[in-house]
């Protein structure tokens, strides 16, 4: 199949991009290798994918923006399936540039499930976010949970989903939206609480905890998202709809930092800092109705899925840990 990856430089668009060409897809990624962290790693992420071509798919990479509505339209041309992972991610950098977070996250997706309507594609697969919910008035959230985002990502992300919602009510095209809940694995962004914890253990450095630690989240193991992703390659059984996609099980980031800390130099002590603006308190995701219309079960339980990234991390850690790049 012809399958478009918008954001695919990035940390989740490479991992769905590498397995669609593994399993014989011919994909193009469109990113405007936005430099919101190290184009280095962005360029390794499409490494990756092209490495994955012996295998019967092929990759080509366009370097644009999804807002640029005359590239999107020639490159959805012959377009199977569109994965829409572009977006400007991370809450933090939403309370720096909110109309940036705007444009890409609201006008690109408008932009994009435009030229896909006119262009006919069988379905597009939305990136959403648990941060659609802001403050939790039950948990675990379920997909009638109350949406009031807390940071002006979660409005964007929200704003999407509307939009994804709409084109199929109205023009009938195919759209599921996934509410990822903390994507973590090879290759995910610097500078989330996984990454800072590994970076600073493995550097003999305390890890550095926002707040007091009680925040809880659901850690969702990049495998598990990829592969309800290639599921929906084919799969209509959520069209219309808005999905989480959750783990296993959530951890509180105390116990997170001390379960990176132990496995890597348990000597280590922790350090406090003061929380971030616009993060969440709580996030822990109820999965049943992408279990019941997807047959979604996460495998990766949060333990496994730390040791394995830990054990990434020392493999990869010359181009990868931002202390060893920046030396
Ligand atoms: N990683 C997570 O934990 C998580 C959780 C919830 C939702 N999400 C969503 O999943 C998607 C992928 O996230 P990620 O962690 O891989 O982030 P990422 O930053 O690694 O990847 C996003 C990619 O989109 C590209 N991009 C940004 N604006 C663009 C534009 N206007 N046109 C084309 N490309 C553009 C960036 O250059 C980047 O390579 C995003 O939509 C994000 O909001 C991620």
């Amino acid at each position: 199949m012809e399958v478009l990856v918008t954001g695919g430089a990035g940390f989740i668009g490479s991992h769905i991009a590498e397995r669609l060409v593994r399993t014989g897809h011919d994909v193009t990624i469109v990113d405007i290798m936005e430099p919101y962290y190290d184009l280095g790693l962005k360029r390794r992420n499409i490494e990756a994918v092209e490495s994955a071509t012996g295998d019967g798919g092929s990759v080509r990479v366009v370097e644009e923006s999804v807002t640029d509505r005359a590239s999107l339209d020639e490159l959805i041309d012959g377009t199977d399936v569109v994965f829409h992972q572009a977006a400007q991610a991370g809450v933090r950098a939403s309370v720096e540039e909110p109309l940036k977070v705007n444009s890409y996250n609201v006008v690109g997706t408008l932009e994009l499930l435009d030229a896909a309507r006119k262009e006919d594609v069988d379905r597009v697969v939305m990136a959403s976010s648990s941060s659609v919910y802001g403050k939790p008035a039950y948990l675990p959230y379920d997909e009638e949970h109350p949406t009031q985002p807390v940071s002006p990502y979660g409005v964007s992300k929200l704003a999407a989903e509307h939009y994804a919602r709409v084109y199929y009510e109205i023009y009938g095209l195919p759209t599921v939206s996934l509410r990822y809940f903390t994507v973590y694995g090879p290759r995910m962004r610097p500078n989330m609480a996984m990454t800072n914890f590994v970076s600073r253990c493995v550097h003999g450095e305390a890890p550095v905890i926002y707040g007091d630690g009680s925040q809880t989240r659901d850690f969702t193991y990049i495998e598990d998202v990829v592969a309800i992703n290639e599921q929906l390659v084919g799969d209509d059984g959520a069209d219309g709809e808005v999905l989480n996609i959750g783990s296993t099980d959530t951890i509180d980031i105390l116990s997170l930092a001390k379960t990176i800390r132990d496995a890597v130099d348990p000597v280590l002590e922790l350090e406090f800092d003061d929380p971030r603006a616009g993060d969440a308190q709580h996030t822990h995701a109820d999965v049943s109705k992408a279990t019941e219309l997807l047959g979604y079960e996460p495998v990766v339980g949060i333990r496994a899925g730390v040791d394995r990234f830990i054990a990434w991390y020392r493999e990869n850690r010359d181009w990868y840990d931002p202390l060893v790049r920046a030396s």
